[in-house]
């Protein structure tokens, strides 16, 4: 989400429903929170996470899912929002019978949440899940899954990038231009070749030398910096956050030589507020939960029987989206991330409202 501030009342969220489950004896403690069945079931993954009280695990679903439904509504899905929290270490208490006890919870809903990986949870925990419920995506390639969604995460980066390209110098092409990618990771890897490809010049950084080696190996034209400090301060057209949340900060932005901002992290505003900033600065920033979308994309495509051709085009739709919200933003004199809340909610209410009319 854009500028939400996090809180911990779901009543004042305005969440539909919040579900509270517990199996003693497998250990499991999970909040399942819907923020919003509007335009379809709530689809979002599963944190399993040792949070250290129920009240951060209760404010964390509650912020992830409200994000779900925004970010689910400009993808162009019909999916409504939702997202779970399991309380506790995965490495300790993740078993068989928690992950069922816990899939069992899910299928209780009846259809009004699909779940999905997230932090602490893979695409093996998603097939265990399945044996208690028909509501799970996020399933390995021998289940009809959709596999690794880094792939058309990183496709979605690249095709937003491109869109804040063309808003800023007219083409959409990176051809010529300088790319910092924060985060060689899964992400962060398909994104550097994306960029290669099209014939940017990548200039990168990641704190794991096991990433380094493998970038060195595979794209030896990268240029590698010491971190992430180095890399905001370099000469660059376009900043791609790729690693952890809050890469866009009171230090980084005001450090920050870059034209545009767009990358794979999510909640890459470290609060509110920074949005304008970057808007101050003439940072054309494009918000991460519009141009990371591929992944949901990805995953929400097994619902129909999954097909990557058609999950692809859906990803490369988020050039259009981008587009449409930099062009948003120019209008009513507000920065992307707004526009991009705007546009969500807008999306949620016109197409939400037609359940309205009844049918038989
Ligand atoms: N994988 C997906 O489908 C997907 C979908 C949506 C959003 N995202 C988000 O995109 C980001 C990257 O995801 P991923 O799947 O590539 O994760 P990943 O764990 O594979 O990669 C993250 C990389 O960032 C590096 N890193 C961590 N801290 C760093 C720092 N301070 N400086 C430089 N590098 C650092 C790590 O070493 C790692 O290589 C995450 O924020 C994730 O939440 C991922």
């Amino acid at each position: 989400m854009g500028v939400f501030a996090s809180t911990d009342d779901p009543v004042s969220t305005g969440h539909e429903q919040v579900v509270f489950c517990q199996d003693k004896q497998s250990g499991l403690k999970a909040i399942i929170g819907i923020y919003s069945t509007a335009l379809g079931p709530a689809l979002g993954g599963t944190r399993f996470y040792p949070y250290a009280s129920e009240d951060d695990a209760l404010a964390d679903v509650l912020d992830l899912s409200r994000g779900m439904a925004y970010k689910n509504a400009l993808a162009g899905l019909d999916l409504g929002g939702g997202k779970a929290v399991i309380w506790g270490d995965p490495e300790q208490i993740k078993s068989e019978a928690l992950l069922r006890a816990y899939g069992r919870f899910v299928e209780s809903l009846g259809g009004r949440y699909y779940t999905a990986c997230d932090v602490g949870t893979y695409v093996a925990d998603m097939d265990v899940v399945a044996r208690e419920t028909r509501y799970v995506t996020g399933r390995s390639v021998e289940h009809g899954g959709a596999g690794d969604s880094s792939i058309l995460t990183a496709w979605g980066v690249f095709q937003g990038m491109r869109a804040a390209a063309e808003h800023v110098w007219g083409t959409p092409s990176l051809r010529g231009r300088r790319v910092g990618v924060a985060g060689l990771g899964k992400v962060g890897k398909y994104l550097t070749g994306h960029l290669l490809e099209d014939g940017a010049e990548v200039v990168a950084t990641d704190v794991n030398p096991k990433a380094l080696t493998w970038v060195r190996a595979n794209h030896p034209q990268v240029t590698l910096v010491d971190d992430s400090s180095a890399l905001v301060a370099a000469d660059l057209d376009v900043y791609a956050p790729c690693a952890l949340g809050g890469a866009l900060n009171d230090d980084t932005v005001p450090a920050l030589r870059a034209k545009v901002v767009t990358g794979a992290a999510n909640n890459q505003l470290a609060h509110p507020g920074i949005e304008k900033l970057l808007a101050d600065r003439g940072i054309l920033y494009t918000p991460d939960y519009v141009v990371n979308a591929g992944g949901v994309i990805q995953v929400a495509d097994e619902i129909e029987g999954f097909n990557f051709e058609r999950a692809k085009l859906r990803a490369t739709r988020i050039y259009d989206t981008t587009r449409e919200i930099l062009n948003l933003a120019d209008a009513e004199g507000v920065p992307p991330a707004v526009a991009a809340d705007r546009l969500a909610e807008r999306r949620m209410a016109d197409v939400g409202r037609l359940r309205a009319i009844h049918l038989r």
